[in-house]
């Protein structure tokens, strides 16, 4: 059985707060990935924009799978790292000029554009530089991923794709492009989704799509469902693999691919999520008029994802040995009262010095830190380089 393996003993002389990635549980968790990806013939792009650490791009990339890159850095980053150029997706609602250059120059394997505007800039870009832009069209397919409303993206109200009602601007669009070949469609319909019939409706609603294209006799070499698929914040122990294959499953069994059609995915959090802790100690104990504050020496500098998205992360105590249990507020040291991992928050006796552990921060964890009140960079460790 998988587990995350927390090497306590090997703590005591590092520097607090660091990042810690069980790297056994990421290789583990890639097989799982690269086993499933190869039964259902599917290609499996990682999201870099959920952990870009050199060590862990090297990893993901020695298991084989793709990158999905939202910047011309991302490309550039994957590239250096010895990602195959033609396994590489340029994505993104926003891409300057210079990135798409950037691409173009690497031969990427090909851009999701969302707006038509873009598929003209990238049109004439590649024609400026002789070359050809593969392209693949997002469409917004409007399903409700019921997660959290920021982490929302295939709903009409977000910017994010084509609306339905364009396809036929940007078809036509594509069609006196020379610079472009259409090469498939694009959907993601948000992040965190850990109810199952999410994915369903979006394969109805990619079926759908699909058929509107076959319609018109236009082929269709690949479809991208996106990524999405969420992890177990609240146990992170039990469920430190995701169910990859009930998600896989659920397009395996509904979505109608076409002959020599290929499914794309690009996962992010699911890869990368349970294998990061962010570990710290307690500063200071004080107990408020209403509450037991644990200050810890952590704030939202080193993980953001609290104070952004009211996310859960399960907190432990690693090294209080007390019987007794108390409700503590967990907070950081910035001066910003969303400061905190957590209220209300069960624990052991803490006391100043005690190590913490905030789990399910190797995704969108370290890469959303900043230096904010000019705070140290963490330092980041490695299960098998300790
Ligand atoms: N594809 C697209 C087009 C995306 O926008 C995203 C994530 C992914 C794939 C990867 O999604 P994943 O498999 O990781 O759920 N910072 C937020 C999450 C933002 C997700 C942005 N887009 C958080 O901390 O929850």
């Amino acid at each position: 059985m998988a587990q995350l393996n927390i090497p306590l003993e090997k703590f005591g002389s590092i520097r607090t707060p660091f990042y810690f990635y069980d790297v056994a549980l990421l290789k583990e968790t890639l097989s799982e990935v690269a086993r499933l990806e190869k039964a259902h013939h599917f290609d499996v792009h990682y999201a870099v924009k959920a952990n870009v650490n050199d060590r862990i791009l090297e990893i993901i990339n020695e298991a084989g799978l793709g990158a999905d890159c939202v910047s011309g850095n991302e490309v550039s980053r994957v590239i250096g790292i010895g990602f195959p150029s033609e396994k590489v997706v340029f994505a993104g609602v926003g891409k300057t000029d210079r990135e798409i250059e950037t691409a173009l120059s690497h031969n990427i394997f090909g851009f999701n554009c969302e707006s038509i505007q873009e598929v003209q800039v990238i049109n004439s870009i590649a024609l400026n530089n002789n070359k050809r832009a593969n392209v693949s069209i997002r469409i917004n397919p409007n399903v409700d991923a019921k997660t959290h409303k920021h982490i929302t993206t295939g709903l009409e109200e977000n910017k994010f794709g084509i609306n339905l009602t364009d396809l036929d601007a940007v078809l036509e669009v594509i069609k006196a492009s020379k610079g472009i070949d259409f090469k498939g469609l694009h959907f993601h319909i948000g992040s965190q989704v850990t109810d199952m019939s999410r994915f369903l409706e979006l394969c109805s609603r990619i079926n759908d799509v699909s058929s509107l294209l076959e319609q018109k006799g236009i082929e269709v070499e690949h479809i991208n469902a996106g990524g999405g698929l969420g992890i177990d914040y609240h146990d992170p122990h039990k469920n430190c693999i995701p169910n990859f294959a009930e998600y896989f499953n659920v397009f395996n069994k509904n979505l109608k691919l076409k002959p020599g059609q290929k499914l794309h995915f690009e996962l992010g959090r699911a890869i990368v999520g349970q294998c990061g802790v962010l570990v710290s100690r307690v500063l200071y104990e004080k107990a408020g008029k209403k509450k037991n504050f644990l200050i810890l020496d952590a704030g939202m500098s080193e993980l953001m994802r609290p104070a952004l998205y009211q996310a859960y992360h399960l907190i432990g105590n690693l090294t209080s040995k007390s019987m007794e249990q108390n409700e503590y507020d967990v907070v950081g040291p910035i001066c910003e009262t969303t400061d905190s991992f957590g209220q209300n928050i069960l624990l052991p006796k803490s006391s100043r010095g005690d190590l913490f552990a905030i789990y399910s921060a190797g995704a969108y964890g370290q890469v959303l830190s900043n230096r904010y009140n000019l705070r140290d960079v963490p330092e980041v460790i490695y299960s098998d380089r300790i």
